[in-house]
């Protein structure tokens, strides 16, 4: 994250929607700070420390103006690049830090794998791959589910992105990449505000960007070595090899972005849809009976994806009220009003997928889990945008809801999955996306279709509404 200096005001600064304040805040609790800012503000805010500024947009209106222009409103995702030559340039040189006719042309590259057609044929990895997982679970134990799907979903998308069946590489690329996510965001305020500590761990990011990198050039050099397929890593290779096509250093800042942004989304989403199904008996009792019916307890089979509408309520809810990317940045190539403000180039404006799938006149009660609003709403593009929304919407949409909606009904055809009495819950926003920060311990059950739910602590009550346990109630019965 980065922020620029402010040149230009409107004549009336009193009336302008700015907040004084300290905008290291955001970087440390980003929903907590958004939420101050709508609730001083509403749709568009500033918050302003000595002469810098970060605009934030929470409404659609806002959303539209700042997604569908891709000209005046830049992406740059890393706010450290690191010197030209370095890991740090390399890794975080992927899609999300590219623009105009670059981002254009390796956007196309890119996309021909995911789109709707294509990823018909990644069906039975995802089937196989989620038995597979299953296969290793035992009745009567307790799980992390989040460990569980962030490794899953890391062997899913080195198989069906890479071409490579290598779950260790997988997993070592996956621990790398956190690591590299967690340090880009806790240094990336350097970037901006002078703070000696911050400074120092600089070198700490540069040396996690050559350590990630080791393993990425390994996945590389075994994909060149094997023969070539149709996953993305061959395609891109395939145009790194003709004249005018990708260089060595964005094929690695491809294959980490495409990493990270796969397999990190695709796990928190899978576990926050688990743990609030765990959190809503009823809701669960109605998915059960849906896939009890249509898919015997098995993995849906293609033609029976677009069948599944409580699963998909379930599915579009969860990616409201929980979003796996919860905020994301633009960068003003150029000048440009905003509401009324008049933005330099290098403004950097913030729009948030949290706060606007939280905003009380798109959505009833919108801290609540209710799948069945869904019958009757049907958001604009940039009301609902949990795949982000414009010219640079998620490539990997299509392909990322596929998985989910034969994972879920997979592991519930199978297993029942009851959060441990009394567990803890927290959640935190890093590097723009909503991570668990503590377990989710799941008891791991024969799927019998009784469902109950069971009392929960920390602070995921401060992000979503949730119901009494029905546990006790039912043991005090
Ligand atoms: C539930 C899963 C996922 C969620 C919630 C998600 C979310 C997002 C969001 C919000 C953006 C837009 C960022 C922006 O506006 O700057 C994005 C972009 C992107 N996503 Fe995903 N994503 C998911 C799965 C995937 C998968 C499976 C892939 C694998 C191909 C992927 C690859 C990408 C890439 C490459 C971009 C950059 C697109 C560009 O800048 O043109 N994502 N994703």
């Amino acid at each position: 994250m980065s922020v620029n200096q402010f040149p230009r005001l409107s004549s009336d600064r009193t009336k302008l929607p700015v907040t004084i304040g300290r905008i290291a805040d955001f970087a440390h609790d980003p929903v907590v700070c958004m939420r101050r800012l709508w609730a001083k503000h509403g749709h568009l805010a500033a918050l302003e420390e000595d002469s810098q500024r970060i605009y934030f947009i929470f409404g659609p209106e806002y959303n539209k103006q700042v997604l569908s222009d891709s000209q005046r409103f830049h992406s740059r995702f890393f706010a450290l690049r690191g010197s030209k030559r370095s890991a740090q340039r390399r890794v975080s040189s992927g899609l999300l830090s590219m623009n105009g006719d670059e981002h254009k042309r390796h956007r196309r590259i890119a996309m021909g794998p995911f789109a709707k057609k294509a990823i018909v044929g990644y069906h039975d990895m995802v089937a196989q791959t989620s038995k597979e997982m299953l296969d290793t679970w035992q009745p009567g134990e307790v799980r992390d589910i989040d460990q569980d799907m962030t490794e899953y979903m890391l062997r899913l998308t080195c198989s069906i992105l890479f071409g490579l069946d290598e779950p260790e590489l997988a997993l070592e690329i996956g621990k790398k990449t956190e690591r590299w996510v967690a340090l880009n965001h806790e240094i990336g305020p350097a970037a901006f505000i002078p703070n000696a500590d911050l400074t120092e761990r600089y070198e700490e990011l540069l040396e996690s960007a050559e350590e990630l990198e080791k393993p990425i050039k390994e996945m590389l050099r075994l994909r060149r070595a094997g023969s070539s397929g149709r996953d993305v890593l061959s395609l891109l290779i395939q145009a790194h090899d003709e004249e005018g096509g990708i260089s060595d250093d964005q094929l690695i800042g491809h294959i980490a972005l495409l990493f990270g942004a796969a397999h990190l989304t695709s796990a928190h989403s899978l576990t926050w849809t688990l743990f609030l199904l765990s959190q809503h008996p009823q809701v669960m009792r109605e998915l059960h009976e849906e896939l009890s019916k249509q898919t015997s307890g098995n993995s849906p089979r293609p033609e029976q994806l677009d069948e599944l509408t409580v699963l998909d309520r379930v599915l579009k809810e969860s990616m409201r009220v929980l979003p796996a990317s919860a905020y994301v940045q633009r960068v003003t190539a150029e000048p440009v009003d905003l509401g009324p403000f008049h933005l330099s180039p290098g403004s950097v404006v913030v729009f948030s997928q949290f706060m606007t799938h939280h905003l009380p006149e798109l959505y009833d009660e919108p801290e609540s889990f209710r799948p069945d609003r869904w019958r009757t709403i049907n958001p604009s593009p940039y009301a609902y945008l949990p795949f982000g929304a414009g010219p640079r919407m998620c490539i990997g949409a299509a392909l990322g809801m596929m998985q989910l909606k034969i994972t879920l009904p997979t592991i519930l055809g199978r297993y029942k999955l009851s959060l441990e009495e009394g567990a803890e819950v927290n959640a935190r926003v890093m590097s723009t996306m909503l991570f668990p920060t503590s377990r989710v311990p799941m008891q791991i059950a024969p799927q019998d279709g009784d469902f109950t739910s069971s009392s929960v602590t920390g602070n995921i009550h401060t992000l979503v509404n949730l119901p009494p346990a029905t546990s006790q109630a039912r043991r005090a019965a």
